[in-house]
């Protein structure tokens, strides 16, 4: 095992787009880290580069230690599944799984072995004498792994190894997948653009924006402590709510008014934002921080504000409604726990929990209240 190191990597493709900038990225011996960001962010490049299929234009990359930049792919001892898992369709899943320990010259005796312990661990034992054709999408994924798990790599690198399961699959096999990093130890780097599938299965993620990593931490760090404005809105579901707004001094407190919506910020966040008083900034309230007031009785009264129900979503653990403030300049989303029943085209009274809330600036969009001791959101 090993632990994988990017020290200032950078990659521009032939025609100039810079696909990758600055990259400094820790994945500690056995961890499993995940890539996440939009479409075209730069995540399967840096991927590629850690596997040796892209060069590098600028910096360094370490695998256990040693510089790879200049190592041959099949040198780096590193295992690649990839979205569109590509089996042979002439072969049987046992040569599938076998055919690269076979271009290797493995003795006959410790290919089989490799291939039926890979198998048992998988599940699909009873499946090595099919060809792809006759398996399932979820089934062939599976053996796509296995071929990953016979090298007995270093590191394994996934690209979107699920997206091409329905939602069920995806699910069972991303618990599979954390099953096989618990059981294997290996270092896993893992690109996906789901950031439900980032938050479940990463015990660290790096989110990637225009070719830049934004922020790495633990799932719940991002969650509770977004450095900026996108990673804020990137993680959780549905996303935080964003009001564009000014802060304004009242008396001892502050507050923060938008058309049509004014919020008071409690003490420790107020604290935090001072220096921003009378400038524009961005709100984010996440679904979960606005209640029903009726459940909510611990709430500054002056955050209980009467909004009209759009839509109405029963999801049975909880419902998601979706409101408009009474000039409709502000859409919001709340996720309300499953003792309120709201119904549709009503006034419905809501309470902002406020000291959940999170304020960025209103130009830069980095956040006012990251690393604040007791800023609101930065006590948890
Ligand atoms: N071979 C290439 N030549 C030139 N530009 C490329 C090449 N491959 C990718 N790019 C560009 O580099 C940027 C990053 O692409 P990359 O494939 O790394 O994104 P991604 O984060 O994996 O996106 P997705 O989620 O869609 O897979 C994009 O702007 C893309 O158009
Ligand atoms: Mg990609």
């Amino acid at each position: 095992m090993a632990e994988v190191r990017l020290d200032n990597v950078s990659k521009v493709y032939d025609g100039g787009v810079r696909a990758v900038n600055d990259v400094d990225l820790t994945v500690e011996d056995g961890s499993l880290l995940v890539l996440v960001g939009p479409s075209g962010c730069g995540k399967s490049t840096t991927l590629r580069m850690v596997a040796g299929l892209e060069d590098i234009t600028q910096g360094s990359i370490y695998i256990g230690g040693r510089r790879v930049n200049d190592v041959l792919p099949k040198n780096r001892d590193i295992a690649m599944v990839f979205q569109n898992y590509a089996l042979y369709p002439h072969m049987t899943v046992y040569n599938n799984m076998a055919f690269g320990l076979k271009l290797r010259k493995y003795p006959r005796h410790e290919i089989d072995s490799r291939v039926r312990d890979a198998a048992e661990l998988l599940e699909i034992s009873p499946l090595l004498a099919r060809r792809p054709k006759e398996l399932s999408g979820g089934q062939a994924q599976r053996v796509a792994v296995g071929r990953a798990i016979v090298r007995h790599p270093k590191v394994f690198l996934f690209d979107e190894p699920l997206s091409n399961l329905d939602a069920k699959l995806r699910v069972q096999m991303r618990v599979e997948i954390a099953r096989l990093h618990e059981r294997l130890g290996a270092t896993m780097i893992y690109v996906t653009h789901d950031q439900v599938e980032a938050m479940t299965l990463g015990s660290k993620v790096a989110v990637m924006k225009d070719g830049y990593v934004l922020q790495i931490d633990t799932p719940l760090g991002l969650y509770n402590h977004p450095v900026s404005k996108f990673v804020a809105g990137f993680i959780g579901s549905p996303p935080m709510n964003f009001l564009q707004g000014t802060l304004v001094q009242d008396a001892g407190a502050v507050r923060f008014e938008c058309k049509d919506m004014t919020l008071m910020l409690p003490e420790g966040l107020a604290r935090s934002v001072r220096s921003h008083v009378g400038q524009s900034v961005h709100l984010g309230v996440r679904p979960e921080d606005i209640h029903d007031r009726a459940f909510f009785p611990e709430v500054d009264e002056q955050n209980v504000k009467v909004l009209h129900t759009e839509v109405v979503e029963p999801l049975g653990a909880e419902t998601l409604v979706y409101l408009r403030s009474q000039s409709s300049a502000q859409d919001i989303v709340a996720k309300l726990d499953s003792r309120s029943s709201p119904r549709v085209n009503q006034e419905f009274r809501v309470a902002f929990d406020a000291s959940k809330a999170h304020v960025f600036d209103g130009k830069t969009e980095e956040s006012l209240t990251y690393g604040a001791e007791d800023g609101g959101a930065a006590s948890g």
